[in-house]
């Protein structure tokens, strides 16, 4: 039975040209900094966000928490969305690992808003305070639904949050998604913002690995806590050659996911009939969100689903997420949504 994974963008196999430039290589000891093609991909990077260093990390997870560790001192304060990957699916790593205070805030639109941001932030010189250091904004915005951040709302809490002397970092596992979206060059993001991490290991393809960018020193502070973490990886240009094809040929393509992601949400709305509501998405990237309103459970959904070779995912009680990627193409949208239809239709007879 062929499976049709649409869990996540994460599932996604090397393509023959990275196999082919993992296989090629030319690597060293990269906690020396003697791996060539590391060095390669960080220099590629920085060049590309348009930021003075970049550093090569095992994953997104650790990314954001050597930005955070690099920017933040213990006992201080980070705002950041209330569903946020940071907040919700990081293992708790800033309070548990960084000793560092999160102050959620609501982004149930993707950004959070001014008001919000103003009002949260405490000040440095009041003993009584976990005083705010820096603002986490997450673009892609994943749980709100994909949701590309305009740049011109980047902007204002970006600027906003600076004016106010906060450092600001970005989730920016999809930046290449938000970028892509709008057509704009990634440095109209990163140009804004003190760090951003970015996944090679999602919708660009990569096996493994993230890059997190940013100024000289804050990456020498980030190279020390990646280290510190267990980061540190010795002949990584095996990983990295995969990384580097997917910065340089892979964000064009992005495009592919965005326009299955649509027809499958079109496709899905088809269905509302039968018991889903599928979330409406004012921007659409690579993620469709539906709510089950009758005739089955989520659970009993994605295993009917998963016995036909439908793979789908749990996203909160009753909600599904459907990722498209690059191991996935309009027939294969075509096919989940018919084998969801029979689904919901079957269960509507049974129910009757
Ligand atoms: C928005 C966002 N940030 C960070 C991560 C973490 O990346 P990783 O799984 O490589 O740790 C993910 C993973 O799905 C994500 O969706």
């Amino acid at each position: 039975m062929d499976i049709m994974d649409f869990r996540s963008d994460t599932v996604t196999q090397p393509t023959d040209r990275m196999r082919e430039a993992m296989a090629a290589a030319v690597v060293g000891d990269d906690v020396y900094g003697d791996d060539p093609t590391v060095n390669e991909l960080q220099e590629y990077a920085a060049a590309l966000t348009g930021m003075e260093s970049s550093l090569y990390v095992c994953s997104g997870t650790m990314g954001n928490l050597v930005s955070v560790m690099s920017h933040c001192c213990r006992g201080e304060g980070v705002l950041l969305g209330v569903n946020s990957h940071m907040w919700r699916n990081e293992g708790g790593n800033m309070a548990c690992v960084a000793g560092v205070m999160p102050f959620p805030l609501d982004d149930s639109s993707g950004l959070p808003s001014l008001e919000s941001i103003k009002s949260s932030y405490m000040p440095s010189g009041n003993v009584h305070y976990a005083n705010t250091t820096m603002l986490a904004m997450e673009n892609t915005h994943n749980s709100a639904g994909g949701i590309p951040a305009e740049v011109g709302a980047f902007a204002e809490a970006a600027d906003l949050a600076k004016d106010i002397g906060l450092l600001v970092h970005v989730d920016g596992a999809r930046i290449f998604d938000a970028a892509e979206y709008f057509g704009v060059d990634v440095k109209e993001y990163s140009r804004r913002v003190d760090s951003i991490q970015i996944c090679l290991s999602k919708g660009l393809g990569a096996p493994m690995g993230s890059i997190v960018c940013g100024s000289r020193s804050f990456i020498d502070r980030a190279r020390k806590f990646r280290k510190l973490l267990g980061g540190g990886q010795r002949q990584a240009g095996v990983a990295a050659a995969a990384g580097l094809i997917a910065l340089k040929e892979m964000r064009g393509r992005l495009s592919d996911d965005h326009s299955n992601a649509s027809l499958l949400a079109s496709l899905l709305s088809g269905l509302e009939e039968h018991g889903i509501d599928v979330e409406p998405a004012r921007r659409r990237t690579n993620m469709v969100y539906f709510k089950i309103r009758r005739g089955i459970d989520a659970i009993s959904l994605i295993d009917r689903c998963s016995e036909r070779g439908l793979l789908i995912s749990l996203a909160g009680p009753g909600r599904i997420r459907m990722v498209t990627h690059l191991g996935l193409d309009e027939g294969s949208v075509r096919c989940a949504v018919v084998i969801i239809g029979d689904i919901l239709k079957y269960c509507e007879v049974i129910n009757q």
